[in-house]
């Protein structure tokens, strides 16, 4: 399709160019890692994925230990997260014994790269979260979010216009704004993101997602923490950006070829989330997360055992986790759960 001449609206033009089975960027590349184009946190270090995992298992001991748990990843990526969080579950054996792992992923390429990786019989693949039956359930996403398309809107002399890319051969050509329809106007005036100028980003289809994690929680128990890159108070910016080979990108270029994100609004999703009914910490930086969960003292005990270069690149790597120059500051972490369970390691 994308190949043709046609206007995309910027959500379907990214639903495109990521996922069409095609020409889509996660259907056809590996992204991650040094030969990739970028690097998330798992990949940066072990250790994100050890606090994490750890944090779970917290949180399955401040439920009661209850006899079955379903910890549900979205959007494993390349499968390191989980790969390291079946070894951790090693030195757990009764948490081991109690939880079903469940990966939620679109992409066919990514899940064939996973199950190499991961090669576990504990890990289930899911299409859809209908198939989670048992709870408590913890969904986890990190950096998942930045890769469910979004629409963007336009405000203009108070107006409000949808944005959509022309495409020519298959190349963009140029922007087109369309007045937007009432109701869709009443759709985000109602989560207030209506904004006297400027750039409105409306993430449509990362709500439905949710929507139905929602649901899942409030049915089976359980919550939902996410870490992502975003922003607290939005500025009406275009925050859509691109990473090819590590290097930016014009988003509409490359097209199939890079990646395509967007800062997420956290304080949209806290308010999304507290609309229906359920309890959130404060959202944190992932540095103060990772900090409490005691990433430092977990490095100092792993670097006496280790060389001096490796004890080297262990902190340079944790620096990048956790530096407010990198991905400390950035990155946020967010907490939702069912309203009996107060949990908020971490967060405090
Ligand atoms: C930026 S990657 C993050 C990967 C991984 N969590 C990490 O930290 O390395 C986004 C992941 O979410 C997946 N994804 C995006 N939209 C999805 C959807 N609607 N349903 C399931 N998976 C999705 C992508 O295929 C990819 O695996």
């Amino acid at each position: 399709m994308i190949s043709q001449n046609g206007i995309y609206s910027v959500d379907k033009f990214i639903e495109k160019a990521l996922y069409d089975k095609k020409i889509g960027y996660y259907s056809q590349n590996n992204p991650f890692g040094k030969k990739g184009d970028f690097i998330t946190a798992p990949l940066i270090s072990p250790l994100f994925s050890e606090m994490i995992t750890v944090w779970a298992i917290s949180y399955w001991i401040k439920l009661g230990k209850p006899n079955k748990f379903s910890f549900v990843e979205l959007g494993p990526g390349d499968g390191t997260f989980c790969k390291t969080f079946c070894r951790v579950l090693e030195n757990f054996p009764e948490f081991k014994k109690s939880v079903k792992i469940y990966l939620f992923e679109k992409s066919t390429k990514l899940i064939k790269i996973q199950k190499n990786l991961i090669n576990n019989k504990k890990v289930v693949w899911i299409k859809s979260l209908n198939e989670i039956k048992d709870g408590p359930v913890l969904f986890f996403g990190n950096e998942f979010f930045d890769s469910i398309p979004i629409k963007q809107f336009e405000v203009k002399k108070f107006k409000i216009y949808e944005k959509f890319l022309q495409l020519k051969k298959g190349q963009f050509d140029k922007f087109i704004l369309k007045k937007t329809s009432q109701n869709m106007t009443k759709k985000l005036s109602d989560l207030n993101l209506i904004k006297k100028k400027g750039i409105i980003e409306y993430p449509e289809q990362g709500l439905k997602i949710l929507d139905h994690i929602i649901k899942k929680i409030h049915s089976l128990k359980g919550g939902i923490l996410l870490i992502d890159y975003g922003y607290i108070e939005a500025n009406g910016k275009d925050t859509l950006q691109s990473l090819k080979s590590h290097k930016k990108n014009i988003y509409y270029k490359n097209i199939g070829k890079a990646d395509i994100t967007y800062l997420v609004n956290f304080q949209l999703l806290n308010k999304y989330l507290l609309k229906q009914r359920l309890l959130l910490n404060k959202i944190v930086s992932q540095s103060f997360f990772l900090k409490k969960l005691g990433i430092i003292e977990r490095a100092e005990i792993l670097s006496k055992k280790i060389s001096f270069k490796e004890k080297s690149d262990l902190y340079y790597r944790i620096e990048r986790l956790l530096s407010g120059k990198k991905m400390g500051k950035l990155f946020k972490v967010l907490f939702a759960s069912n309203k009996e369970t107060k949990f908020n390691l971490g967060f405090k």
